[in-house]
């Protein structure tokens, strides 16, 4: 579906379905509010209502917020799909409004059916929007088709971490992540390096490498890296990238295994966001690095017992297996700090069910050292559409993954907490002069769905994407 601008009045355009958006105050005042209100629309938040004969879908909104016409955007563009109309048209709400209703359109018009024998395309392929306001005053067309260029970029950059997140763990392994790195560093002129087993053990990586040793597909860790000439900053992002988290030797019961090819959503959303930057071209140089592995039984499993030796020399006692993502990290956040000097670190994780108990299923979990940094990120999110909630460290709770055999323990000593226990715990592998500048998102929760809410149709949400270009794009200068 190709979404474009018109630089023309709404009522010049030619296309077989108009979209208005209408709040219960402007109804009284529709032209078509007789019909409309038969039909039982009350201009209600979700609620649509379309009038086939006069090509018009109207869909009701509370009041004009980015966030209400995202999700409206959304519900409307899925429930115009299932008509037989090729395109669709729509005013301005106010220039402000212009990046929540692309963004609502083509996050909400995603689809993945790749596994369908009979996928059933929609027959709307075009949406077009006036550059002219619903009170017929003409917005500036530059500004627009900046907006519309920049989230564009954005929003297809967010499908893109979808479409890999959705894929089975038969297709994507951390082979066909690095595939896929390989590619995205062609297509988009990015630096990539990809190290195989003898790589991460030429790098002492042993956490990583126990992870991976009972999967029949070998850990890869990625890094791609986008160098503009004069960057006004030096980001690292790091993102897990478990292609199957069957929990190991501890292993996960069967309800709770199944969605767990979700678990690489952290390293899919790092490369996702290395694409977005790379085609806004940012002055920030980014530095993407995944770890991604598979969690897997087998006569060579890593066990509960086992003691390893990260890539900074701290050694960790193995108490649960299904604790690998922090396993994982723990390696590739000391390997990402020895090679990029850089001014912040942050990393993407679907870290903890725990998160998922604290914050609900779809809010990331924002945790670090330091508090402004912190707050930056929630005022990124919810500017972006993103849901996010500080989870506060404590002294106390830190001494909950002491333990009696080596510097530091997989697991807590207690079930509460756990989503913080866990970044305290990524906290070992954090260096002394990146405490302050190290941000950790949890987003267990937000990462993937099973049923449709706001923007997100069921599967991968792309959840860390719009919120970490939003803080580059404002908080970074
Ligand atoms: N990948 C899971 C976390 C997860 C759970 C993500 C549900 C999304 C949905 C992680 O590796 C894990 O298994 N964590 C354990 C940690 C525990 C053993 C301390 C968990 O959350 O139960
Ligand atoms: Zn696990
Ligand atoms: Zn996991």
């Amino acid at each position: 579906m190709t979404v474009k601008l018109a630089n023309q009045p709404l009522n010049t355009i030619n296309a077989d379905l108009t979209l208005e958006f209408v709040t219960p105050q402007q109804l009284m005042a529709h032209p078509q509010k007789e019909l409309l209100v038969r039909a039982g629309f009350k201009a209600e938040a979700e609620q649509s209502c379309t009038l086939h004969e006069h090509r018009l879908m109207v869909c009701g909104i509370n009041e004009f917020s980015d966030e209400l016409f995202r999700s409206a955007a959304a519900n409307a563009i899925k429930t115009a799909m299932n008509y037989a109309y090729t395109s669709l048209k729509l005013a301005q709400y106010g220039q402000t409004h212009f990046k929540a209703l692309i963004e609502g359109i083509v996050l909400g018009s995603y689809t993945f059916d790749s596994y369908k024998s009979e996928p059933k395309p929609s027959s709307l392929v075009e949406v077009i929007f006036s550059n002219e306001d619903t009170n017929g005053s003409d917005e500036d067309t530059n500004d627009l088709e900046k907006i519309l260029a920049q989230s564009l970029i954005i929003s297809k950059a967010t499908n893109f971490v979808r479409n890999l997140v959705n894929q089975t763990p038969y297709d994507m392994t951390p082979q066909g992540m690095s595939v896929v790195a390989q590619s995205l560093a062609k297509s988009n002129s990015l630096e990539c390096t990809i190290l195989d087993v003898n790589g991460l053990q030429d790098e002492k990586m042993e956490a990583m490498i126990a992870v991976g040793r009972a999967s029949i597909h070998p850990p890869r860790l990625i890094h791609l890296s986008y160098k503009p000439k004069n960057p006004k900053k030096v980001i690292t992002l790091v993102g897990k990238g478990l292609t199957y988290d069957s929990g190991g030797l501890s292993l996960k019961g069967a309800t709770s295994m199944v969605t767990m090819k979700m678990d690489k959503a952290g390293g899919c959303a790092v490369m996702g966001i290395i694409k977005a930057v790379s085609e806004l071209e940012l002055d920030i140089e980014v530095h993407a690095f995944v770890g991604a592995v598979e969690n897997m039984i087998g006569g060579n499993a890593y066990k509960p017992d086992d003691v390893l030796r990260a890539k900074n020399g701290k050694t960790i006692e193995v108490r649960n297996t299904d604790a690998e993502g922090r396993l994982v990290l723990a390696d590739v956040l000391g390997y990402a700090q020895e090679k990029v000097k850089s001014d912040f670190i942050f990393d993407y994780a679907t870290l903890t069910g725990a998160c998922m108990v604290a914050l609900g299923p779809y809010t990331t979990g924002v945790m670090g050292h330091n508090e402004a940094l912190k707050q930056e990120w929630i005022t990124a999110s919810e500017q972006s559409g993103e849901y996010s909630g500080i989870l506060p460290f404590n002294r106390h709770l830190k001494k909950l993954i002491k333990s009696e055999l080596a510097d530091v323990c997989n697991v807590s000593s207690k079930p509460y907490g756990g989503a913080i226990t866990a970044a305290l715990f990524l906290d070992n592998f954090i260096d002394e002069n990146m405490k302050e500048k190290w941000v950790h998102f949890d987003i267990a929760g937000s990462a993937y769905t099973e049923s449709a809410w706001d923007v997100h149709t069921y599967g991968g949400t792309g959840a860390g994407v719009r919120m970490t270009l939003e803080w580059m794009m404002h908080s970074c200068k």
